[in-house]
């Protein structure tokens, strides 16, 4: 896989810096608007089905995240092989090959998407689907401006310094039980590191590692803050149980390999 430095791709050594430092990475621009549009027409057609795949808000019924695009829709099949992606990924995990093991958009709808609770997503990837290392990479794309007022992600910084914290199962709070951060874990943690809480344009980026603290509040404005989410994985980290369904945690191990065409080339 190419990592070549001199690829605008690429990221630079200062951003390598501060996502290991910090645990995030906000990348401005990376998507243009044509592409954010034709990835919101394919999703407003995703979100519109009656599967599985759709969860739901607990109280308003809205979809909450819609999962495993890449099989429901050819944008997002090449989507998930787009250089944006493969190319940092294999500059900060090194060259074995990664999978695209959880694709989805979290929706937050305006006036009813509900908060995350404080979380990393590898006490999930560890208990649930048995992955060994804390290495899975959480890469985003705004779709809608996100601001202070949508329900951003915050994130406590530098929080994957000291291994993974604790956890506590939370089933009740959300449509979706998560293994959440309780406060006396997360008070100190951000004192010492402090929140960061990335902002911006659709066709913003951010890349987050799987150790790192983070949630969001309640979307209560009128705008909503839907957000592409695309996980990959070391294929020499798998899956090693297989609790979740496949939509959620893809079990198609095939390596990701950088596109050369254009996102919206022959779609
Ligand atoms: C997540 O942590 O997976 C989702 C958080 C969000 O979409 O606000
Ligand atoms: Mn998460």
């Amino acid at each position: 896989m190419t990592t070549d430095p001199t690829n605008p791709i690429a990221l630079t050594a200062e951003q390598l810096d501060t996502f290991h430092r910090d645990g995030v990475l906000a990348l401005p621009s990376r998507f243009s608007p044509d592409e954010v549009a034709g990835l919101v027409a394919a999703l407003d057609e995703l979100m519109a089905d009656d599967v599985p795949e759709n969860i739901r808000e607990k109280t308003s019924g809205v979809v909450r995240s819609s999962f495993d695009l890449h099989r429901r829709h050819p944008l997002y099949a090449r989507l998930v092989n787009d250089p944006r992606f493969v190319i940092p990924a294999h500059q900060i995990l090194g060259d074995d090959p990664v999978y695209a093991m959880q694709v989805k958009v979290n929706a937050k709808e305006a006036f009813t998407g509900e908060q995350w609770q404080w979380h990393y997503d590898f006490a999930t990837h560890h208990r649930e689907d048995g992955l060994k290392e804390p290495i899975a990479l959480n890469m985003h794309i705004f779709l809608d401006e996100v601001t202070e007022f949508n329900g951003p992600l915050m994130f406590v910084r530098g929080s994957h310094l000291d291994g993974p914290p604790p956890t506590e199962l939370d089933t009740t709070t959300t449509s979706y039980p998560l293994w959440t951060v309780g406060p006396s874990v997360v008070g100190p943690l951000a004192e010492r590191g402090g929140l960061v809480c990335p902002k911006g344009p659709a066709g913003t980026m951010l890349i987050f590692g799987d150790a790192v603290v983070h949630g969001s509040p309640p979307n209560m404005s009128p705008w909503s803050r839907r957000i592409f989410s695309l996980i990959v994985n070391p294929v020499s980290n798998r899956q090693t149980t297989f609790r979740r369904p496949a939509y959620i945690h893809d079990r198609d191990f095939t390596p990701l390999v950088a596109r050369d065409e254009p996102l919206l080339a022959s779609v």
